[in-house]
């Protein structure tokens, strides 16, 4: 096993001698070791907005998870290739909503709710996938008058739906979609949750008619940990403590909690905040901890006591950086991400409608 120095001359070698050729991307999750060659940090949104951006390069290493990648490589110039240091970099999350039973909700939608526009020329469903989900999700979501959203956009991304739809499928994260449409004023029961495994998701015919937004059931398995319990451990030990969440907790958190919002979000809110603040923060623990080491006139803490990494975005290991960059070196482009153009074609109609979507 090749020591931390030795790697990371290894990665500062390559990347020295690739220069302007190549950008490593890194999300907020990504672990110190990783984000320290990070040419460009961001969250979902930024990430994607900077593939978009970054044309002068050959190769962007994507230092995220799958989706991401993915994203990266439709939104990027046809020149560039994207590369994902560690292919079993996934997402459990985005793997909750596959195309068949994407596709097979969405039939039976249609043969519910029919397919013709209301008088106000809102059409019955507009489907929703947020950022976290396969590239020919985002496809089905583009063929279908649909759109992608993030977790720092989902309430302007349901206005635009609500424009022209009367109900929204949102998948896969249930709780981005209940704790935005919450956040605008529509009900609970308003929002069945759809099981792909019983007819009409398991719901009845007088809950389908008035529903406003129908839930697929994934969920993201490190923030689901984060409980009120914890909230109110955090309140009783650091009176006046801030509690920040990501919007993929569930409501009861998101609602017991301070302030909700995307990696972003808790970034700017932790940057912006008096000196001496105390923050407990219910997101990932690379992000946490690393909010704590930058920000020492601050307390800062995760809201779970329990380290929670994301196990996905933790494959992401030094090792594989200076792998694939040490191939860019080489001229072999290792671990490359490439939708087919025959998805992509119909996923970036989904995702320029939410880059063009403003609040
Ligand atoms: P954001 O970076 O959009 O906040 O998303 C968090 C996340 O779970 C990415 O997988
Ligand atoms: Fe997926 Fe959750 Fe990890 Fe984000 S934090 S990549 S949603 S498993």
């Amino acid at each position: 096993d090749a020591s931390d120095e030795e790697l990371t001359s290894r990665i500062l070698a390559a990347k020295a001698e690739l220069g302007d050729r190549v950008v490593v991307m890194g999300h907020f999750y990504q672990r110190d070791e990783v984000v320290r060659f990070a040419d460009f940090l961001g969250d979902s949104f930024q990430l994607a907005n900077a593939a978009k951006a970054r044309s002068e390069a050959e190769a962007i290493v994507f230092c995220g998870v799958h989706f991401m990648a993915e994203t990266a490589d439709m939104l990027s110039g046809a020149h560039q290739s994207v590369i994902l240091p560690n292919l079993a970099a996934g997402c459990s999350m985005a793997d909750m909503a596959d195309v068949p039973s994407v596709e097979a909700c969405w039939a039976e939608l249609e043969a519910f709710y029919g397919t013709e526009p209301d008088a106000d020329g809102r059409v019955p469903v507009i489907p929703v996938t947020y950022m976290n989900s396969s590239a020919a999700l985002k496809a089905f979501c583009g063929e279908r008058g649909g759109i992608v959203c993030t977790s720092s956009n989902a309430a302007t991304v349901l206005e635009w739906a609500y424009e022209r739809g009367q109900r929204v499928l949102f998948f896969p994260d249930q709780h981005l979609g209940r704790n935005t449409a919450k956040a605008m004023g529509i009900p609970l029961e308003e929002m069945p949750l759809w099981n792909p495994r019983q007819p009409l998701g398991g719901n009845s015919e007088d809950v389908m008619r008035n529903a406003k937004v129908v839930l697929w059931q994934g969920f993201c398995s490190v923030h689901k940990r984060f409980t009120t319990a914890q909230i109110d451990q955090a309140r009783a030990d650091f009176p006046g403590v801030r509690v920040i969440v990501h919007p993929e907790c569930p409501m009861e958190v998101v609602d017991a909690a301070d302030e909700s919002g995307s990696t972003d979000y808790i970034l700017k809110a932790v940057a912006a905040a008096p000196d001496g603040t105390t923050f407990a923060i219910g997101t990932e623990i690379n992000m946490v901890n690393r909010l704590a080491a930058q920000y020492p006139q601050h307390t800062i803490f995760c809201l779970d006591p329990v380290i929670c990494p994301c196990s996905t975005m933790y494959r992401i290991h030094p090792g594989y950086l200076a792998w694939v960059l040490e191939g860019l070196v080489r001229g072999e482009v290792l671990n490359q991400i490439t939708v087919p153009e025959a998805t992509a074609v119909h996923a970036r109609v989904a995702l320029e409608r939410m880059l063009a979507a403003k609040p």
